[in-house]
This record gives structure tokens, C-alpha cells and sequence, in this order.
């Protein structure tokens, strides 16, 4: 692969909102008050990516790791992905976005996953902005389940094990039909990607900012996505 020249467009960017509970602990509220503030970020960000140049977004909603935190955190999390759904259904529709989730759907409440479902169905025509929420999402998660699929295939027949290839595994990932992501972000100041699309971002730029998440606004994300422009992305090349 070439080098890229700079004035690049991320056409694809994965984010790693973090900092909700900071935000929320640093007004004294509880850490589901600024995991709803991080939800109205979601509508900004998502909004600003078509004059951002921003074809597909994918955001980190919740972790297979996420369970450890307190019942009434997780049970909190949840009611705010079913009203972020019921509330944002109609307006992602009118606004061209195609919404897909990805991440394992067996642990999650089946009301929940039916709406998922359903917002998947609703927007599937939209062409416009490509949103994914990782919803019990893990990268190692994601490709052992990969593994799993291709080989039952390969067990009753279907694969030659000599064909695998990495193109191959990728078609069985939650993302096989995403390009992988330009440019990951994670707010907050922590400099982890804790499990995050780890078979994908293999060639991605990382930005790691200290603005927590309910404070991330379109400007941040323009200001990231300038700089990204002026970056030589390699991929293993000599730079020119
Ligand atoms: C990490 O912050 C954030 C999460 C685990 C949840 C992310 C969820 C949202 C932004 C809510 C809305 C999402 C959608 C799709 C509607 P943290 O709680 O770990 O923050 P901390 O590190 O400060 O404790």
C-alpha cells in the first residue's frame, strides 16, 4: 500500500468515549447523569460528521467487560441505550443514517436487542453517515466468535484450512462490512484502547485527548480531524 499523502480525509473514525463518571463525579452527581450527557454528545458528533467528511463512525457504547460495574450502573446503561434508540430512531432515519451494531447480542435484554434489530432494519437504505455502536463489545471477544464460525466451516467441509487468510477471518468479524477505521480517538486522558477493534486498527492513527467525554464537542472533533489531514500514514512503508 502507498504511502498517504497528508490532507487526508478519515473516512472512518472509532471513538472511545470515556470520562462519563469523571464528568459526572466532578459536579457531584451520580456517574449515570453524565452518562446521559455523553449520550447527547452522540447526537452532536454524529450530526457534525457529514460536513466533516466523516462517512462511517463507530463509538464504544458498552464492553464485555463493562458487566463488572455496579447492577444499577449497568441496568442504568441499558434503559439509556432503549430510550437513545426510541428517541433517535426517526431523526438518524430522516438524516440518512445507517445504523449497525456490533458486538455479542446473546448477553443483552432480547427487548433490547429487538430494538436494535428493528433500528438496523429501519435504517438499512440510509447511505448518508455509517453509525456502529459496540454494544457488548471486545475485541478478543469479537474474534473468537470469528474463529468459532470459521471453523465449523472448516469442520464440515465448506473452507480448505489452506485458504484462510486474514481477508478471510475479517469476513467473519461483527465488521465485515466496514472498512477498518482511519483514525481511532479516546477521550479523557487515558492512553488504552481496552479491547476496542484491536484486529482492525492495526494501520489506524490513535488520538488520545483529555477532554472527557460529555465535553467533546463538533469543534474538538474538527480540530482532531485538521490535524489528522497533516499526518504520513505509512503502513509499513518508507515515507516520501
Ligand atoms: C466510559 O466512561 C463510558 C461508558 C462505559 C459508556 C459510554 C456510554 C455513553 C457515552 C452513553 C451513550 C451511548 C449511546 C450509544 C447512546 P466511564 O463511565 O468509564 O467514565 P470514567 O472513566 O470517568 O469513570
Amino acid at each position: 500500500m502507498p504511502a498517504a499523502k497528508t490532507g487526508q480525509r478519515a473516512e472512518h473514525v472509532a471513538i472511545i468515549m470515556d470520562g462519563n463518571g469523571r464528568w459526572a463525579q466532578a459536579r457531584g452527581r451520580p456517574r449515570l447523569f453524565g452518562h446521559h450527557a455523553g449520550a447527547r454528545r452522540v447526537s452532536e458528533i454524529v450530526e457534525a460528521c457529514p460536513e466533516l467528511g466523516v462517512r462511517y463512525l463507530t463509538i464504544f457504547a458498552f464492553s464485555t467487560e463493562n458487566w463488572r460495574r455496579t447492577q444499577s450502573e449497568v441496568t442504568g446503561l441499558m434503559t439509556l441505550f432503549r430510550r437513545y434508540i426510541l428517541k433517535e430512531a426517526q431523526r438518524l432515519l430522516d438524516r440518512g443514517v445507517r445504523v449497525r451494531f456490533i458486538g455479542d447480542r446473546d448477553r443483552l435484554d432480547p427487548k433490547l436487542v429487538r430494538l436494535m434489530d428493528d433500528l438496523e432494519v429501519l435504517t438499512r437504505g440510509n447511505d448518508h453517515v455509517h453509525l456502529t455502536i459496540a454494544l457488548n463489545y471486545g475485541g478478543r471477544d469479537e474474534v473468537t466468535r470469528a474463529t468459532r464460525r470459521l471453523a465449523r466451516e472448516v469442520a464440515e467441509g465448506k473452507l480448505n484450512p489452506e485458504d484462510v487468510s486474514a481477508e478471510t477471518l475479517s469476513r467473519f468479524l461483527d465488521t465485515h462490512t466496514l472498512p477498518d477505521p482511519d483514525l481511532v480517538i479516546r477521550t479523557s486522558g487515558e492512553a488504552r484502547i481496552s479491547n476496542f477493534l484491536l484486529w482492525q486498527s492495526a494501520y489506524s492513527e490513535y488520538e488520545f485527548i483529555d477532554t472527557l467525554w460529555p465535553d467533546f464537542t463538533a469543534a474538538h472533533f474538527a480540530r482532531i480531524l485538521d490535524s489528522f489531514g497533516k499526518r504520513e500514514r505509512r503502513y509499513g512503508a518508507v515515507g516520501g
